[in-house]
């Protein structure tokens, strides 16, 4: 069951996705089956499936496609985060053991591959050679905005367009291919389609920033990993990036990526950064994404659709974890 309201209009279909990934585990031999289950066994926000079939709402459709859609972007975002934690040799993913923890990184990256080619099979029943290519382009550009972190690691020279690609890469781009797939698959015109690609596209990089912001403004419960993890593992994101415009901030960061052991270092980094103006800035950055976002949806009819992708731009915004 979902809590949150935004999920009023396609509840039960969600819950069709639900059962769905639930059965994935049958009549699979038991090495297979057991991975899966564990997999399954703690659902997610469900956001990026919600939005696959809001977007679809606008339109009368065969609601078959979008569900299969649905449930393969729902499968998608669970099959990297089962890698994402076996490259980062994470123990926890929403408060459960990592099947990399578990059962090792073998395990890990096949099951990993196995629910990435489940999720291209149900793309491809939707026998849309446009949403096939674009679901195949997002693949792409989650690897690669993987690569460019890991490759910019402990570099404290990095660009906010760098910073803008990369988080477009690995977030934004799944909510992007969530928002527009449910709208070309619904039949919708070509207007109808790009506002909804422009909305997932702006909600995506909100969340990402937001996200990147409560590491350092959240408490360590909310996130579920100790404040600052980012910049202790050498990942630099918006707060950083706006800190280090003024140069005493800056030192302190070099200083502390040049020696992530030196934790005294690393601290007053962390601190330096939680200033209240860089966060203040941080969230305006975040806000400036929900207004576009908000007017990418200001061109599509009223209806509780509609109402509830806003109500998800209004959640992402004051979300807390
Ligand atoms: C979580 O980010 C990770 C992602 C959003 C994407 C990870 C993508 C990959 C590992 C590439 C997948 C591979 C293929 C073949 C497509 P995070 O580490 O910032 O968030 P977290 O705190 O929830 O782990
Ligand atoms: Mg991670």
């Amino acid at each position: 069951m979902q809590p949150v309201s935004f999920y009023e209009p396609v509840r039960e279909r969600l819950e069709k996705v639900n059962s769905s990934l639930a059965e994935m585990a049958e009549q699979k031999h038991p090495f297979l089956a057991k991975l899966l289950d564990h997999t399954f066994s703690t659902p997610g926000k469900n956001i990026r499936p919600a939005i696959t079939l809001l977007a679809s709402n606008f339109h009368r459709h065969d609601e078959r496609l979008t569900e299969k859609m649905a449930i393969g972007v729902e499968l998608l975002h669970i099959a990297s985060l089962i890698h994402d934690d076996t490259v980062d040799g994470a123990a926890l993913r929403r408060g459960k053991l990592t099947i990399s923890s578990l059962w090792g990184p073998k395990g890990a990256v096949l099951v990993g591959d196995y629910i990435f080619a489940a999720s291209a099979t149900l793309v491809c029943d939707t026998g849309n050679i446009r949403v096939i290519r674009r679901f195949a382009e997002t693949i792409m550009e989650l690897a690669s905005g993987e690569l460019q972190e890991m490759a910019e690691t402990y570099n404290p020279e990095q660009s906010m367009e760098g910073y803008l690609e990369r988080i477009y890469n690995k977030t934004a781009s799944l909510f992007t291919t969530a928002a527009e797939s449910g709208a070309i698959l619904s039949g919708a015109p070509e207007a109808c389609s790009q506002a909804l690609r422009s909305y997932g596209h702006n909600l995506g990089m909100a969340f990402q920033v937001v996200d990147d912001i409560l590491d350092f403004d959240g408490t360590e419960e909310e996130i579920g990993k100790p404040i600052g993890s980012d910049l202790t593992n050498g990942v630099v994101t918006l707060p950083t990036l706006i800190a280090m415009k003024h140069k005493a901030c800056s030192e302190v960061v070099k200083r502390a990526l040049e020696s992530p052991n030196n934790s005294d270092l690393m601290c007053e980094a962390i601190n330096l950064i939680q200033d209240d103006r860089v966060l203040e800035e941080s969230y305006n950055f975040a806000s400036r994404y929900c207004e576009k976002a908000l007017d990418n949806l200001a061109e599509l009819p009223e209806s509780h659709s509609r109402d509830s992708l806003e109500e998800l731009v209004s959640h992402v915004k004051v979300r807390r974890s």
